[in-house]
């Protein structure tokens, strides 16, 4: 794992947004994997100011959601459809037909979950895909357990996962829905490319398990550590738990 450690959280939103910005001019056709959440919401916002400078071109890159909350359609403001469109879609060049999501609405998850991995393979696969952490070190909605789902799923939340959303759901936990769909973690792990980006001291804990302990489904980012392309993007609150050797060999 390569570990980058910025000064601040801005900095580490501006420094990946620039990374993905180079990605773009070098692969215009990038195929995303994108994560919703707080940590995120500033490389949005940077790419929307890249893209308003003409320095970031979407126009033919295609994304896929990493995962969506059972029940929510895309007009509920609450669902990650919709805080897609309002932190990034909306303001950038991208097709409207080139952007996938989870459908929070489907009649049937299995068939949902069959058609986004049906849809991410016709795509070529996962070129890159961004990621956060949970406090209890999921990805997407991949929660820790005794064994993981390696397919897109339909996930049942944790109360820890479901009170670290409440923010969308007006404050209140028992508002966020139990079910949510996810990519697995094997679709996860098939990208060719991966970006683990946490900032501030409340990941710092995680972030040591994750990247330093072993590897276990009851740390499910522990799986990075399988995987030969993974770039870990840190402000250094998120990296005040690692070891010396390991900051002081970051860039
Ligand atoms: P957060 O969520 O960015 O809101 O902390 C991260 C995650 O759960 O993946």
């Amino acid at each position: 794992m390569r570990i980058v450690i910025h000064a601040s959280a801005a900095a580490a939103s501006r420094g990946l947004a620039d990374f993905l910005a180079r990605s773009l001019r070098r692969t215009p056709a990038l195929v995303l994997g994108l994560p919703t959440g707080r940590t995120p919401i500033g490389l949005y916002a940077d790419l929307v100011h890249l893209s308003r400078q003409g320095r970031a071109d979407f126009s033919r890159a295609m994304t896929f959601n990493l995962d969506e909350f059972v029940g929510l359609g895309a007009r509920d403001p609450r669902s990650y459809h919709a805080f897609m469109r309002r932190n990034l879609f909306d303001h950038v060049n991208v097709a409207s037909s080139r952007l996938q999501f989870l459908n929070g609405r489907a009649r049937s998850w299995r068939r949902e979950a069959a058609r986004y991995e049906r849809l991410i393979a016709a795509a070529g696969g996962l070129d890159l895909v961004i990621l956060g952490i949970g406090d209890n070190g999921h990805l997407g909605f991949n929660e820790p357990a005794s064994s993981l789902e390696p397919h897109t799923h339909c996930a049942v939340l944790r109360p820890r996962t479901r009170r670290a959303n409440a923010w969308l759901f007006g404050g209140d936990w028992r508002r966020v829905p139990r079910r949510a769909l996810s990519m697995g973690i094997g679709t996860i792990l098939s990208a060719r490319g991966v970006v683990l980006l946490a900032t501030g001291s409340a990941k710092a804990a995680i972030v040591r398990r994750a990247i330093a302990g072993p590897v276990t489904t009851r740390v499910p980012a522990s799986l990075l550590q399988l995987h030969p392309n993974v770039v870990v993007v840190l402000d250094r609150h998120a990296a005040a738990r690692l070891s010396r050797r390991r900051r002081r060999a970051a860039p």
